[in-house]
């Protein structure tokens, strides 16, 4: 079988090597293309290949089209909403995903970006420390429970909204399970939101949640844009001058917002959240063994379009 990786953001080399390996040795062929600046490029690469691995890479429906012999495609990561379901379902395709392989690094760059915003951006002039700060996590998934986790170990007092989690499975690790979203708004300094793109998600963090929070509130956004109401959120940092939004994915209007609010908005330059070695080896060998595992055995454990 033919498998292909496309990457406009590119695996650490030793994660490719170690998914070449992995495949190469089950008698597959890789193909690699990297930072492609077109669609075009990646449906011209999809035309003969069996399988393919994609990070954020949009698997569109006319990409799945182009792909006549493709049966598996695998996001290496956790979000899948970059790939259209319906489109790989309608071909018979499974799609699935490698849940957990990058969460760590999410997690430790959603503290290293709380920290900063605390420390006026590294900018000269009087922070505040984290340490006794209350920090609530919209969604106890993978990445959420590491943020609580290395959150408590660094004094922080942590609440938590997940209406698919039971308040005891977050009692067992010491957090505070909360009653609703809107009362984990009104009580914590910091949210960190963990949440999926889907339908029922998107734009789903608007002014009425963001402007409960307490002064000098920050919200942190290492999840996905498409699930803040941007234009409300604008609206919240201009009736509110003391919150602050620090994201890892820049919104669609974010120029703007930096214009508007200076120091009060943080965006990284381009996502960065599963952006060390670890992470990608994590993600792209899991991906890797997948494939091979499911052209040797038909596992589909980790199927998301059932
Ligand atoms: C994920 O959903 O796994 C993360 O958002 C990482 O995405 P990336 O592979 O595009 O960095």
């Amino acid at each position: 079988m033919t498998i292909l990786i496309a990457t406009e953001k590119p695996f650490a080399a030793a994660a490719v090597n170690g998914m070449k390996e992995i495949a190469q040795k089950a008698g597959h062929q890789v193909r690699l293309l990297e930072k492609y600046d077109s669609p075009d490029k990646l449906m011209e690469a999809v035309s003969d290949v069996d399988a393919l691995i994609v990070r954020s890479d949009k698997v569109t429906a006319e990409v799945v089209n182009a792909a006549g012999n493709l049966k598996i495609v695998v996001r290496a990561g956790a979000g899948y909403d970059n790939i259209d379901l319906a489109a790989c379902t309608a071909r018979n395709i499974v799609v699935m995903n490698t849940p957990g392989q990058n969460a760590n690094a999410v997690a430790e760059l959603a503290i290293a970006i709380m920290i900063y915003m605390s420390r006026n951006e590294f900018t000269p002039g009087t922070g505040s420390e984290i340490k006794g700060k209350k920090l609530g996590i919209q969604a106890y998934g993978n990445v959420g429970r590491l943020v609580a986790e290395k959150a408590k170990c660094l004094g922080m007092d942590v609440m938590a909204f997940d209406p698919f989690v039971s308040p005891e499975k977050m009692e067992a690790d010491g957090v505070r399970p909360a009653g609703s979203v809107e009362q984990m708004y009104s009580e914590c300094n910091f949210i960190s939101l963990h949440i999926p793109a889907t339908a029922q998600t998107k734009k789903s963090i608007g002014y009425d949640l963001i402007t409960l929070m307490p002064s000098g509130g920050c919200l942190l956004n290492t999840a996905r844009k498409e699930i803040m109401n941007e234009a409300e959120l604008d609206k919240a940092l201009t009736d509110r001058p003391d919150l602050k939004y620090a994201t890892d994915i820049a919104a669609d209007n974010q120029a703007e917002l930096n214009e508007k609010f200076g120091k009060r908005v943080f965006a990284t330059p381009k996502k960065m959240g599963a952006e060390t070695a670890e992470a990608n080896i994590n993600a792209g060998l899991a991906a890797a063994s997948q494939i091979v595992d499911f052209f040797a055995t038909g596992n589909t454990k980790f199927q998301v379009n059932r």
